[in-house]
């Protein structure tokens, strides 16, 4: 069984017995309502390192917007008969007061990796990310800390935190877990009505068909493929779509211009914003 922790003391105390014994530890941070995608990681962690810590945390600085904050799903049951099965050994579900004793001041500043995609269109929420992050950090000082490429930039943001911040933590991306029609796992899906479901399909499935269309068109020619394919369809609408390069998150024009390129996108499915991402090279 998980064992529930709920305060920084307290996990500093068990986990420095731990360290004291020369065990590694694993941290997998989430906001809860786990599925799929999140009990990879943990497998992950749980495969590298002797001790795994999830934590379980709807972390309110990061939400631009109140009420994707309130309907953010919370399902702390199954989230650790879950984590039981994948073998964590704690789950750190702490209160906001308990993060936040003190409104978190700090302002990061992640140029260029910020300035793009995520950034510009979620006033804050990296900020408040890295507020997050570098507190469980302080908090657990894991040897390892795994992230989901489903959230590309917020991994490339959090390995430029860990250097900014001189931690020794070995930042671990891992792929991303989908349905078996394509669609992204996400915490989010589970607020989407069945009909919606349906139709957000269409997002991982153009994706998929733009790697095609890609090698025999221009980037620019794939970029709007994209968009245009998704925004025929009833019922989605794209943010953005964007063609950068994988490690400076810069949008790029030409396939010459990287070795390593990824589109993201991000698209409203009613109420429901989705985010998804496909590596073209
Ligand atoms: P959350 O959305 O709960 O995601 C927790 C971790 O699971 C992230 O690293 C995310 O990229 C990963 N993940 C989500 N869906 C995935 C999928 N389908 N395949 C693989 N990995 C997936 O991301 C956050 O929480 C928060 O911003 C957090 C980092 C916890 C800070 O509050």
């Amino acid at each position: 069984m998980v064992k529930i922790i709920t305060t920084i003391a307290e996990l500093k105390n068990v986990l420095e017995d731990h360290r004291s014994e020369g065990k590694k530890i694993g941290l997998v941070p989430t906001m809860g309502a786990l599925h799929e995608g999140h009990a990879s990681l943990v497998r992950r962690s749980v495969a590298e390192n002797e001790i795994t810590v999830v934590s379980d945390f709807v972390n309110p600085t990061q939400f631009n917007d109140k009420n994707d904050l309130q309907n953010y799903p919370r399902t702390m049951e199954a989230d650790c008969t879950l984590l039981s099965r994948e073998g964590a050994d704690y789950v750190f579900a702490p209160s906001v007061e308990e993060m936040y004793p003190e409104p978190d001041t700090r302002v990061f500043d992640f140029t260029p990796l910020d300035k793009v995609m995520e950034g510009p269109n979620r006033p804050g929420h990296f900020n408040g990310v890295a507020q997050i992050v570098s507190k469980l950090f302080y908090a657990v000082e894991p040897d390892r800390a795994y992230f989901g490429e489903k959230d590309f930039q917020q991994l490339a943001i959090i390995r430029m935190m860990t250097e900014q911040l001189n931690l020794n933590i070995e930042i671990i991306g891992c792929p991303i877990v989908r349905e078996e029609d394509g669609m992204a796992l996400s915490s989010r899906n589970m607020l989407l009505s069945k009909e919606e479901r349906k139709t957000a399909v269409n997002i991982s499935q153009t994706l998929f068909k733009s790697r095609i269309f890609a090698s025999s068109n221009s980037l620019i020619d794939t970029k709007q493929f994209v968009i245009n394919s998704i925004n025929e369809i009833d019922g989605l609408e794209v943010e953005y779509y964007e063609i950068v390069d994988g490690n400076t998150l810069q949008p790029i024009e030409k396939w010459e211009d990287s070795e390593y390129i990824v589109g993201c996108i991000t698209v409203h499915c009613g109420r429901v914003r989705l985010i998804d991402n496909i590596k073209y090279k």
